[in-house]
């Protein structure tokens, strides 16, 4: 199918997301669509799939006019679309999320339609149990679902959001080949909205650049880097250099520390992690490391040993106890964990206040908001609701509710999402943190970022922590290896 959008335009209020957007997608390859944050990207591809009307322009499809009531509408018109936020209902089974919307008979016939299931995923090399509930799947798992959802209901274009920011490697290949496939075998068109320019390079044959809102440009790839970049942002960003800092005291204690969940063990866990460190947690998802995180966090009491923070024993208190005596988390589910999506900006800074005021201060907390998205460059206003934020924007702001000081900070994945140039800037942030003292311990599935980034690393494999690692004596094929369970 071939795709055209012509002068595209989706205005909101005064924000002009898309402002005339034209471009064309041919059949049998696969495209890319980069940009900064709030570029514009997501709102497009929600246009061409239904999601939202556009303000104004056309969509021709085969070079017919198509107009979109509803993604499922679009999807009847074959066009699907796998968004940046699942869709799907995680209390429900795999299999009702597969008919979702696409049978209308009252009597569901579930026996072919799961095997219609098994057999449409093993063709793209996904293995999915059709009986096993969505909040018992990995990202990676429910991406799968939907996208086979999407191309059983007859998808010829199919536009993946952001797909690799919170999957493992081992399905991102997987991902990877299944997309060659429809290209290749099936003649499918596939738009790939991505912040990294190596996926990029790798998989799409060209790539369409958005700025502000406007097309700036479109390039056959691979191509040299640089040149992408610098239209992306009008300029080469410049990447900052890492502070040198010297260790304070330990600030995190772990003394074997041992979680159990029906899943998974994590057993006796001991680590010191010390003022202005980083320590990076790398592994494959759902090997431990998210666990960890947790219990230092509170979310997830240990079924043995010790935590302590600043020599003192807190094992067993909750977050918001130990949110008053100085540390901070941020979640990889943005819109499930970190944030509440049609609250505003103002009212996410009001509940994120550690200690809690009988009356609100409104203009006080709309002033202090003002101030946070001036320091972390979000692209809102104190009264924006967080789903109105492009992807990137949400994450700044799960920086921007964090208190100051901290004695330890908590991340997962801190710049999931994020254009190079905002990556490069929440880190510099993240290194002021430290420099007054903050230790900080994050996870993250770039093994580059983690060792870029970490004075010392450890590797979780199956619910077992490696031994620690100095980042500066350590590559990403040993952490590969370590990661493999080959100690
Ligand atoms: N529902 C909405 N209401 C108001 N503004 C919106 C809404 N959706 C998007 N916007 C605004 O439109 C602009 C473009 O957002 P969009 O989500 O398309 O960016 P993006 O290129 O996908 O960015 P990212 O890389 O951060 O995901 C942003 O300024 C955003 O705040
Ligand atoms: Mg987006």
């Amino acid at each position: 199918m071939r795709v055209e959008l012509r002068d595209i335009r989706k205005y909101f209020g005064a924000v002009k997301a898309n402002d005339g957007i034209s471009l064309t997608l041919e059949p049998g390859k696969i495209y890319a669509l980069v940009g900064e944050n709030g570029a514009g990207k997501s709102t497009l591809m929600k246009i061409l799939s239904g999601y939202q009307p556009p303000t104004g322009g056309d969509i021709l499809l085969d070079g017919q006019p198509a107009r979109f009531h509803s993604p499922a509408d679009a999807l009847a018109k074959g066009v699907g679309m796998l968004y940046q936020d699942p869709l799907d209902m995680p209390p429900f089974r795999v299999i009702d999320n597969y008919l979702l919307g696409r049978d209308r008979r009252l009597r569901l016939d579930y026996k072919s339609a799961r095997a219609e299931l098994v057999a449409l995923a093993s063709r793209y090399g996904f293995a999915i149990d059709p009986n096993a509930t969505i909040d018992s799947l990995s990202m990676g798992e429910r991406q799968q679902l939907e996208l086979v959802r999407l191309l059983a209901g007859g998808a010829q274009v199919l536009i993946l959001d952001e797909p690799t920011t919170g999957i493992s490697a081992e399905q991102k290949e997987i991902l990877f080949e299944s997309m060659h496939k429809m290209t290749r075998e099936e003649g499918k068109t596939v738009i790939l909205v991505s912040h990294k320019l190596e996926e990029v390079q790798e998989l799409c044959i060209y790539a369409y650049v958005l700025r502000r809102g406007k097309l700036v440009g479109g390039q056959e790839l691979p191509c040299a880097s640089e040149a992408l970049v610098e239209m992306m942002f009008g300029q080469l960003p410049q990447r900052s250099r890492r502070p040198a800092f010297t260790l304070g005291t330990p600030v995190l204690e772990l003394q074997d520390v041992t979680i159990n969940t029906y899943q998974l063990t994590v057993p006796d866990v001991n680590l010191t992690v010390r003022a202005g460190e980083v320590f990076g947690f790398a592994g494959l998802e759902g090997s431990g490391q998210r666990l960890v995180l947790q219990a230092c966090a509170g979310l997830m009491p240990p079924g043995k040993g010790h935590v302590r923070l600043g020599g003192q024993d807190v094992t067993g208190w909750g977050y918001h106890r130990l949110q008053q005596h100085g540390v901070g988390y941020v979640a990889a589910g943005r819109l499930e964990e970190g944030l509440v999506a049609g609250l505003s900006l103002t009212e996410h800074l009001i509940l994120a206040r550690p200690e809690k005021q009988f009356f609100i201060d409104w203009p006080g907390n709309r002033a202090a908001m003002t101030e946070r998205i001036a320091t972390y460059q979000i692209v809102g206003q104190p009264e924006t609701t967080a789903d109105a934020l492009s992807g990137g924007n949400q994450q700044r702001l799960l920086f921007a509710l964090l208190n100051t000081p901290l004695k330890l900070l908590l991340l997962e994945h801190p710049t999931r999402g994020l254009d190079v140039r905002s990556a490069d800037y929440t880190w510099q942030l993240l290194y002021n943190r430290r420099a007054d003292g903050t230790a900080i311990l994050f996870i993250s599935a770039d093994l580059d970022e983690i060792i870029a980034h970490s004075d010392r690393i450890a590797v979780f494999s199956g619910g077992r922590m490696s031994r620690v690692v100095d980042a500066r004596e350590t590559t990403a094929d040993e952490l590969g290896h370590l990661i493999g369970g080959q100690a």
